[in-house]
């Protein structure tokens, strides 16, 4: 991932301003408990952190996790602006932006935001989780002109890779969205989708509440597929699937239909099951058919934080255990101080099976999550609340 190495130099030089005409710096912010510190930028129209790591010898600059954005070339070309506009003795880089692998920024690439009121421009939708190298989706999109695939993809390389292969192929019927398909699904409006296609998923043994299929997903997904629409799941690890069984057929679930099958051919191969089939692995099916029609979601939580501005007080008063409420956690990671008068605060929140990350902005003025608000999820609105509540100082 793009980063660059430099020689230490005086932070006291990062400046809010233009650097160059397409980079500005909205603030640095530094690490309450280490020296690490954070250059929030504007750069081609999105808001995303830069954080610098200081290593005796040589500092690292490089992109941050939750705020990056989905185009590599967009943090190669900030990182490259900063280091310029600072002077920065570069030590070692990776950030070489060659022309030709500039893409422009692409109608197919959706953000969480776009799905607040979303109307489909296609007359049947269709929604593939976790499409890795995008094989499925692009044959699928292919042979299904009229329908419109939503692909979503919370590694943020395979979801860039895939945009570049729709440009190439000239398909109109594909969007992707980087990011969580757990959240993601809750934006969807209700009784609207054909099939939710989750091929092999991460079976996360060991750190099961990470896994994509759970209680809430199934409800979810019921939710958003119209009547005899299907949930079709397909995996190569017996463990995934017994556990898939279990919650698709468990005590939550009162009317159900389920089919089985295995070791089924499907017209595309994807590169995951190109390798389990190499080893003669077991392929499972699992089918859920949606019986009956949902009610209308109303997407109308509010994730502003009001009067909400940054006291001093708040600095002794934030804890950072994790906190446990009914059905939701709160757990503030990390501080970071803009001068003296404003504050950065890293946190993870909401449900459990389904945490948020974000950064929290707080001045003397005005308070925000920056670079974007969370899902409008009833949970993470119960949670937002929580966090005002605690914030209010
Ligand atoms: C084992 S790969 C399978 C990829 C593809 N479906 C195939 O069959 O080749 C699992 C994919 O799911 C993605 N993924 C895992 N958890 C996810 C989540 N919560 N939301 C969206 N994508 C997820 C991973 O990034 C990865 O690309």
């Amino acid at each position: 991932m793009p980063h660059i190495t430099v020689k230490p130099f005086d932070t006291s030089c990062i400046k809010k301003g233009n650097y160059t005409k397409n980079t500005e710096v909205l603030f640095k912010a530094e690490d309450n408990f280490s020296s690490d510190e954070l250059i929030a930028i504007n750069h081609g129209h999105e808001n995303f952190l830069l954080c610098l790591k200081k290593n005796p010898k040589s500092w690292l600059l490089k992109y941050d996790k939750v705020t990056r954005p989905l185009k590599v070339n967009l943090l190669k070309q900030g990182i490259a602006d900063v280091s310029t506009g600072l002077n920065l003795e570069v030590l070692q880089s990776n950030i070489t932006i060659h022309p030709t692998k500039l893409t422009p920024s692409s109608e197919y690439e959706k953000s969480i935001e776009d799905f607040t009121n979303i109307e489909f421009p296609f007359p049947s939708v269709a929604i593939e989780v976790g499409f890795g190298s995008g094989k499925h989706l692009l044959y699928q999109a292919i042979k299904n002109p009229n329908r419109l695939f939503i692909g979503i993809e919370i590694h943020t390389p395979s979801a860039a890779q895939v945009l570049k292969q729709i440009e190439i192929l000239g398909l109109k019927n594909i969007w992707v969205v980087n990011y969580d398909a757990r959240l993601l699904l809750e934006m969807i409006p209700s009784n609207t989708c054909h099939q939710i296609f989750v091929h092999f998923p991460v079976p996360w043994d060991k750190k099961p509440h990470r896994r994509v299929i759970s209680p809430s997903f199934l409800e979810e997904s019921m939710r958003v597929l119209e009547v005899k629409g299907r949930l079709e799941l397909r995996t190569d690890s017996p463990k995934y699937f017994w556990y898939s069984m279990e919650t698709f057929l468990g005590d939550t679930v009162s009317k159900t239909a389920v089919e089985i099958r295995k070791n089924e051919a499907l017209d595309i191969t994807s590169k995951y099951e190109a390798r389990w089939l190499r080893q003669e692995k077991d392929i499972y099916d699992v089918y859920v058919t949606c019986r009956e029609a949902s009610e209308t979601r109303v997407l109308d939580f509010d994730f502003s934080f009001k009067e909400l501005v940054y006291k001093k007080e708040l600095l002794e008063k934030i804890s950072y255990k994790p906190e446990l409420f009914d059905g939701f956690f709160i757990h503030f990671e990390r501080l970071f101080k803009i001068g003296d008068e404003a504050i950065l605060i890293k946190l993870a929140f909401g449900s459990f099976d389904r945490p948020e990350h974000k950064y929290i902005y707080l001045d003397k003025l005005q308070s925000y999550y920056f670079n974007s608000s969370p899902v409008k999820t009833l949970t993470n609105h119960k949670t937002h609340l929580k966090i005002m509540e605690y914030l209010n100082v």
